[in-house]
């Protein structure tokens, strides 16, 4: 008889409530890094990674209503992605398809509001009437902001605002000398938004990748190891304890 030795016994710690941190953002936005390297350790294809990836997505959005907080936003698929194999890229359009029709009940009776950033013209058709028909669904809804954003782009939403101002002051509609900050990020698909207090890299990546350029400008950014297929509660409770005991200066001193 062989005697092994007992299998470590996980613990799994219970979700944080509101009450239990100090301080929370009121904008977290997520760079769900890691599907593919998740896929590969567990000898899975790439779409099962993305699929694995969803499951976390689920579970995150519910955590962050939980908690109150007021914005998530979420890099789904940048404008990049489409250079992927064509097999990655249908997988992901139809996670996109089965992401709506699973949660938008859920979502639209947890009162969320649903907002897609990027270009939709270019998505397949069935893919941008879904997003549409999600966008439309919660327009009145008010609690948590859900932003997706998907074939976005941040240098390319940073032009569009340009062009977009461009385009008015060409009309004689504003004077270019008197464009205010306000007025550029009124421009961009966040507009009306508040900036990001949080970014969440997974996979221990430390980078943008063309994400929120303009948004991110005061953010508290924190990279933790794990791909984002295993990233937990407990893991993106730790991003929000971490987040809780920043200074932030905003460039002044207090
Ligand atoms: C990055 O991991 C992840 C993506 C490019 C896609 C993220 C999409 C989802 C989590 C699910 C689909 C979204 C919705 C809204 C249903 P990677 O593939 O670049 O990972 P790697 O760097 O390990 O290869």
């Amino acid at each position: 008889m062989q005697l092994g030795l007992p299998h470590p016994i996980k613990i799994k710690k219970s979700p944080k409530k509101a009450e239990d941190f100090t301080r929370l953002p009121e904008h977290v936005a997520i760079i769900m890094d890691g599907n593919g390297r998740w896929a590969k350790n567990h000898h899975y294809s790439v779409s099962k990674g993305h699929k694995q990836g969803t499951e976390t997505l689920r579970e995150i959005i519910r955590h962050t209503d939980d908690l109150g907080i007021h914005s998530l936003s979420l890099y789904a698929f940048s404008t990049e992605n489409w250079s992927r194999p064509v097999e990655e890229v249908n997988a992901l359009m139809q996670l996109i398809l089965d992401f709506f029709a699973s949660e938008i009940d859920e979502l639209d009776a947890k009162n969320v509001r649903i907002r897609i950033l990027g270009d939709k013209s270019r998505l397949p058709e069935k893919q941008r009437t879904t997003l549409v028909l999600a966008e439309e669904r919660t327009a009145h809804n008010t609690g948590l902001n859900l932003n997706i954003a998907i074939n976005y782009g941040g240098r390319a939403e940073i032009v569009r605002a340009a062009q977009i101002l461009a385009l008015r002051a060409q009309r004689g509609e504003l004077d270019p000398r008197t464009i205010t900050e306000e007025d550029f990020s009124n421009c961009l698909y966040t507009a009306g938004q508040s900036d990001v207090d949080l970014l969440i890299r997974t996979s221990g990546e430390m980078r943008l990748s063309n994400f929120f350029l303009y948004q991110c400008a005061y953010a508290e950014f924190t990279f933790p190891k794990v791909l984002w297929p295993d990233f937990t509660i407990a893991d993106y409770d730790s991003a929000l304890e971490s987040f809780s005991g920043r200074q932030r200066r905003f460039g002044g001193r207090q």
